[in-house]
């Protein structure tokens, strides 16, 4: 240890990152986290999942109320937008969150390396005029947005979703290139507060990767609830004119074009890995055809002493996933095992109703053998249907030889929290009957989990 400044030296500070950095710090290693931001958290809380929530959870009460969703419940109101005090509660949301970490940084004795980091050999790192020496180094380096070629971000017309977690003025017209889950998200939230939201994406249906008959039923919710979607169209060109846009957009096969015109422009096609200044190739690393990391079921990368973690490594690009690899990691660098299991990890979109999966979609778990499949509707759960959540189901994939649960998915007002307990029993290795025979508390939205489990094999009852 004499040679070196740490144990463990972390490059990131986002979920990856200070997860890994704290878990290393209470196994008793010397760790130190190299972070170029001015606040710690990351992706996640800083411009990510914590802002965002922050707009959702607002403008989903304002929506309610300017809706006549209250009313219905007797909830009589005045609505008035004051959207700078909405966006002061999204800033304090992050300031108390980033604050939080440091505080934990502090309490484990995790030194906080202030600026950017650079590998100047396999076991050392330059940050600022430092250079310091790790036996381990874990980059944890996150993602950034994928630049849409020729199109420019000024985070005022055309803007990230960075740029749309902070418009000052509700825009009359937004347009949203992507139909993923940051256009989704983001594309309610502006709807929900008066903008006319247009989604143009450029596959035939939203939100890859997920279900398909959940994508459709997304699709046809989001669409009643206001949004439009141009499908199977590309947009060419975005022009920025006296503070307004007029994309041209195209059949996605090709075919005529035509123009939209916008006040806000938000460009969420996806994210890509950051390994911009990192010197990659100092420490004998290079990425993959996707720009990632490659590692191995551990976390190592093929240079002996460098691990990597989170969106800058294959698999799905979620706070969650970096988290648990974070621990992971950390308890494989100290001689522990540190298991990560890449099949059950859930994913979710926090509109309203929420949007939820984890293990696999009907169609992939098909391709790889018979399955049963059970359903149940939201509009058939008592809780739901009382407090007027009608929309949507869960969908419980099971193999058809076995009965072991394969994948569920659920479109419901609190399907981010029912798919925990999905994820659990997966992870336990449960069948469809394990579920349809755990007793459910009444009246909840779970009570839904357990009919569509019902519904593998049997019958559910309220239905
Ligand atoms: P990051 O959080 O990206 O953190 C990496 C950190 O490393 C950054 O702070 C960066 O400044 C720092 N860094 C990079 N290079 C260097 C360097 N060379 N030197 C020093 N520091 C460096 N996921 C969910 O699970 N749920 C959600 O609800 C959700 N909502 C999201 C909403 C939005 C708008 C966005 C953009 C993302 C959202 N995500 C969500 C995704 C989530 O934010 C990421 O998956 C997660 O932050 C990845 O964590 P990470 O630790 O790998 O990287
Ligand atoms: P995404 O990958 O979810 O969706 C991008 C969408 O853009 C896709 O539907 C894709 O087909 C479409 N697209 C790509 N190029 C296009 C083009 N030229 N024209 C039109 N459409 C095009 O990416 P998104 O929404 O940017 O989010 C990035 C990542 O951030 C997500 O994959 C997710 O991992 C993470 N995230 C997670 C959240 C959550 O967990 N709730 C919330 C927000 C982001």
């Amino acid at each position: 240890m004499a040679d070196y400044d740490f144990d463990v030296l972390v490059i990131g500070a986002g979920p990856g990152g200070y997860v890994a950095a704290i878990r290393a710090a209470q196994l008793g290693l010397k760790t130190g986290c190299v972070e170029s931001r001015a606040t710690l958290g990351g992706t996640c809380l800083n411009v990510g999942c914590i802002p965002s929530k922050a707009m959702l959870h607002a403008s989903e009460l304002y929506d309610a109320a300017a809706n006549g969703h209250l009313a219905k419940l007797g909830i009589k109101t005045q609505v008035e937008l004051d959207l700078d005090t909405m966006q002061g509660q999204r800033i304090d949301a992050v300031k108390g969150l980033t604050g939080g970490i440091e505080f934990l940084f502090k309490k484990n004795k995790i030194e906080w390396l202030k600026g950017h980091a650079a590998f100047t050999g396999t076991d050392t790192v330059q940050v600022g005029d430092r250079t310091v020496r790790a036996k381990n180094i874990v980059i944890a380096t996150g993602s950034s947005v994928t630049p849409l070629p020729g199109v420019e971000i000024d985070q005022k017309v055309v803007v990230d979703s960075t740029g749309a977690l902070e418009i000052a003025k509700v825009p009359e017209k937004m347009v949203v290139i992507g139909g993923g889950v940051i256009g989704l998200e983001l594309g309610s939230v502006w709807k929900r507060l008066g903008a006319k939201v247009t989604v143009v994406e450029f596959l035939d249906q939203i939100l890859p990767g997920f279900d398909g008959e959940v994508r459709k039923e997304t699709n046809k919710i989001m669409k009643k609830q206001g949004l439009e979607f141009k499908l199977s169209t590309k947009v060419t060109g975005v022009k920025v004119d006296g503070g307004k846009a007029t994309l041209t957009v195209e059949p996605a096969a090709g075919g005529a074009a035509e123009t939209i015109e916008a006040d806000v422009v938000l460009v969420s096609i996806g994210r890509k890995p950051n390994i911009d200044g990192l010197a990659l190739d100092k420490a004998g690393l290079a990425v993959n055809k996707r720009g990632q990391i490659e590692i191995d079921h551990d976390f190592r990368t093929k240079v002996p002493g460098i691990w990597a973690i989170g969106d800058v490594v294959p698999g799905p690009m979620l706070a969650h996933k970096a988290e648990d690899e974070g621990i992971a990691v950390a308890e494989n660098i100290a001689g522990l095992t540190g298991i990560v299991n890449h099949d059950v990890i859930p994913s979710v979109v926090y509109t309203m109703p929420e949007i939820a999966g984890v293990g696999l979609t009907e169609e992939a778990a098909k391709e790889r053998g018979e399955v049963k499949v059970g359903k149940f509707p939201m509009l058939a759960n008592s809780r739901a249907k009382t407090n007027h959540e009608p929309d949507g189901f869960v969908k419980v994939i099971a193999d058809a030889k076995t009965d072991r649960v394969l994948g569920v998915w659920c479109i419901a007002s609190v399907a981010g929290t029912m798919i925990a307990q999905a994820a659990q029993a997966m992870e336990f290795g449960a069948t469809s009957e394990d579920i349809a025979y755990t007793c459910h508390a009444h009246p909840t939205h779970s009570e839904a989990v357990k009919e569509a489990a019902m519904a593998v094999t049997g019958k559910p009852i309220h239905i």
